[in-house]
């Protein structure tokens, strides 16, 4: 089977989160079922970069009104087609975001070009290769099935992946034809939602099959409360939609031989985490106390995260003999409450608040335990992450995480098949959720994930409201 995926990033050469990591994971396991993948991803210069030589050049005139030079090569073992348009992606740094953290104002032109070369892909448009199935993921690949459904020419399959849903790729009805996009994409509800081109919407909509990233988060993003708006199409579709759990990569993942850990050890060897975690203490400037509880979390700093739970929460746990070690960016106040934490007790809480993989692997082989406060998580990774390294998780029993966890409860102990401990959903906040009482919060703040974080809902029968998303 020929598959073409298409992504906004790829681990490892461009990542955000998650997303990155299971797009750069797929190639090589599907590959070990027989299934040649290949990804499509934006010409960032990251990726630009990683790119060896040989590589095959075809150029395309005019998609969406720019000229692109297509470059198909290989990079770290996946074969890529990359959709070089300096004037789209030539820009350093995250790919979403502007300098000023800021969505960069033509998202949707930059994921539109990315769907529509992929779908000319998904036709035929090379000589030597066509797919028989398409994978997108998230709302930058999101207009591709539709892109297909309106040309006129056989098409593949589209089973469209949905990694979070609180990101929908949102942008103004008058871009229609600048997208290239009929109108009766927009008359037939394929891509309108309230109003506006809805990238995530139109994929729910027109793709042949759905996937989530984990059984749970497939059932609750069918409800009001998860669907984030969507929960009703998600309904209508629900023959169609399945929860496949995500995983990672072993290799990658590895305490044995990640060159971040300071002293590799095998499942079992406690002698060496407590090594870690001493000289990771001495590194992160805690005071080496081996009995002092150590927490440790590698994150988004954001609201889906609970990161903003764990600030509030974090001086009650000081009162305890117990540590904190935060990697993680996001949200400016979010960020802030942790840059205040650690001014108020610099003995029991130490924040790198920045985007590093070797103090993001470092951090597992050191922790006692990990904290995911999710509000919601699609899936996760971070548990993972925890068990592979020999850290307990402690996790929200939501989505993807109520899926990998087995709660510590006395009769699982005795089972001997418990790996972390569960702890009740957080509560929801007036900010993601207005309910009919609830003022309405619709300032649009920027997302990790490049577009907009407010969208359109119905909070009472009849009534479009604002809602706003959880940022990242
Ligand atoms: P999400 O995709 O929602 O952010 P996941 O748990 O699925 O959450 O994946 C997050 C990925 O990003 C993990 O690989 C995690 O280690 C990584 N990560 C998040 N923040 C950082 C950071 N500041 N530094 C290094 N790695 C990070
Ligand atoms: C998303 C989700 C996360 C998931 C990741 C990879 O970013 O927030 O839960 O693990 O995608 O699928």
């Amino acid at each position: 089977l020929q598959l073409l995926s298409v992504a906004g990033e790829m681990y490892p050469f461009i990542k955000t989160g998650g997303l990155g990591d299971v797009v750069g994971s797929l190639p090589t396991v599907l590959g070990q079922h027989g299934i040649d993948t290949r990804t499509v991803l934006p010409g960032y210069p990251a990726v630009l970069r990683a790119l060896s030589e040989p590589q095959k050049i075809i150029r395309i005139d005019n998609v969406l009104g720019h000229a692109v030079t297509l470059r198909e090569g290989w990079a770290q073992g996946r074969h890529l087609y990359i959709v070089d348009v300096p004037d789209l992606y030539a820009r350093p740094g995250n790919p979403y975001l502007a300098p000023d953290g800021q969505p960069w104002a033509d998202n949707g032109m930059r994921y539109a070009v990315l769907c529509r070369v992929a779908a000319m892909i998904g036709t035929g448009a090379l000589a030597d290769w066509k797919p028989d199935a398409v994978l997108s993921h998230d709302w930058h690949a999101g207009l591709v099935a539709t892109y297909l459904k309106y040309m006129d020419a056989p098409t593949p399959p589209v089973a469209h992946v949905i990694h979070n849903l609180a990101f929908q790729g949102l942008f103004p009805r008058d871009m229609m034809g600048a997208f290239g996009l009929p109108d009766q994409a927009y008359d037939s509800g394929d891509v309108e939602f309230y109003g506006q081109i809805g990238f995530m919407k139109a994929a729910l909509q027109v793709s042949h099959r759905l996937i989530s990233v984990s059984p749970t988060y497939a059932e609750e993003i069918q409800t009001p409360e998860e669907g984030m708006g969507l929960d009703g199409i998600l309904r209508s579709r629900a023959n169609v939609l399945t929860g496949i759990l995500n995983g990672i990569d072993l290799r990658e993942w590895n305490p044995l031989t990640d060159p971040a850990v300071f002293f590799p050890y095998a499942v079992g060897d406690l002698a060496a985490r407590r090594a870690n975690k001493r000289v990771f203490q001495a590194e992160f400037g805690l005071p080496q106390n081996p009995d002092a509880l150590l927490l440790g979390m590698v994150s988004r700093l954001t609201t889906q995260k609970g990161a903003d739970l764990l600030a509030g929460l974090a001086p009650r746990l000081f009162e305890e003999n117990i540590q904190l070690a935060v990697v993680g960016t996001g949200d400016r106040d979010i960020m802030q409450s942790f840059t205040q934490l650690q001014g108020r007790y610099p003995k029991n809480c130490v924040c790198h608040m920045r985007y590093s993989e070797t103090l993001g692997h470092r951090l597992h082989s050191a922790v006692d335990a990990s904290i995911i406060p999710s509000r919601f998580e699609p899936c996760g990774l971070t548990q993972f992450h925890a068990m592979r390294y020999g850290s307990v998780p402690i996790a929200a029993r939501v989505g993807g995480l109520s899926d990998t966890l087995v709660d510590a409860n006395s009769a699982a102990v005795m089972e001997g098949v418990a790996n972390g401990i569960l702890f009740p959903r957080p509560r929801k906040t007036p900010c993601f959720w207005p309910s009919a009482g609830h003022r309405i919060c619709s300032v649009r703040k920027p997302s990790g994930r490049g577009c907009s974080a407010t969208v359109p809902c119905m909070t009472s029968p009849g009534i479009p409201r604002a809602r706003s998303m959880p940022v990242s």
